[in-house]
């Protein structure tokens, strides 16, 4: 890997995003086999939380485990980053001790200056603007089970939010089509779907979530209010009322068509249960992939 960071996936190549899932393949295998790693012995991920986390809390640390390292949760009460003191020392001071670190932030421009001041490697676990861990979960799932990535049709029903943004990075990369549905209003950031565009990706913004649905290979949603925009879940129940992935939704997509979810779900908002256990779920192999895609990008990391 030529970067130092992972903070964004516009920020690596087609061949970096393949590195990462073929070392994952690769790594998911041996793990089923039963083969021990220890590439990162010694090694310790410093992991900075301002939000809570369930999958990428335990993937991450469970991974470091798994390669033979060893992960330090830092919670919001623990640190207190930006109040306690400032990002730039937190940076400094973390990379005297520890050999990575993974943080979740509200606001991106914080994940960004730790990796600006860090001398050792910074992971973006989920910002307000991107979720690439997420995506790298994702794209190993669909690789998986579609085979192939380039040529399909990806519709995103939902909110123009970090995991669409961090979506329509890495399918520009791949050459996977990204669709959204969404509420005016909720589009996604104009310079993430320009850049996008810009590296030959197709990015399709409707307000019709049938439209977007139509003869996709891959159904996709998240929930309407991200964390941090609590005081907007009603506001956002309104606006979005309509843009729930039910089966009458799945009957319009590829027969064959995936259905994922990033997870934690609001069910009976964005997707239905029903929906969510249908035959082409992957909801819960994404969640497992979390684990895989992010112990490859350790490894490439921090190795
Ligand atoms: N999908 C995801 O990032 O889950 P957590 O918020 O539980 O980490
Ligand atoms: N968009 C959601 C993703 C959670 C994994 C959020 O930011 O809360």
């Amino acid at each position: 890997m030529r970067v130092k960071d992972l903070i964004s996936l516009a920020e690596l190549s087609t061949e970096e995003i393949y590195e990462i899932l073929e070392t994952a393949r690769n790594l998911k295998l041996e793990l089923r086999a039963g083969v021990k790693h220890e590439m990162l012995a010694g090694k310790t991920l410093g992991m900075v939380f301002q939000k809570p986390s369930l999958r990428t809390r335990v993937s991450f640390e469970t991974g470091m485990t798994q390669l033979g390292g060893h992960a330090i949760y830092l919670g919001p009460e623990d640190i207190k980053l930006g109040k306690r003191e400032m990002t730039e020392d937190i940076a400094i001071v973390l990379s005297r001790y520890v050999d990575g670190i993974m943080a979740r932030v509200f606001e991106h421009k914080t994940v960004e200056d730790l990796a600006k001041y860090a001398t050792v490697p910074v992971i973006n676990g989920l910002s307000d603007l991107l979720h690439p861990c997420q995506i790298m979960g994702d794209l190993l799932t669909i690789w998986e089970k579609k085979r192939t990535l380039e040529g399909l049709k990806l519709a995103f029903i939902g909110d123009g939010n970090n995991v669409a943004h961090s979506l329509i990075n890495g399918c520009a990369r791949v050459g996977m089509e990204f669709r959204i549905a969404c509420p005016t209003g909720y589009e996604p950031d104009e310079g993430i779907v320009a850049a996008a565009r810009k590296i030959g990706g197709s990015v399709v913004i409707t307000h019709d979530p049938k439209e977007a649905a139509a003869g996709a290979d891959v159904l996709y949603t998240d929930v309407w209010a991200s964390m941090g925009e609590e005081d907007k879940a009603e506001l956002k129940k309104h606006a979005f009322t309509g843009f729930t992935v039910d089966e009458d939704l799945l009957d319009r997509a590829d027969p064959d068509a995936l259905v994922m979810h990033c997870l934690p779900a609001h069910y009976g908002e964005e997707i239905t249960y029903e929906a969510s256990r249908s035959e082409g779920s992957a909801i819960f192999d994404q969640a497992e992939n979390r684990l895989h895609a992010q112990k490859a990008v350790l490894a490439l990391l921090m190795s």
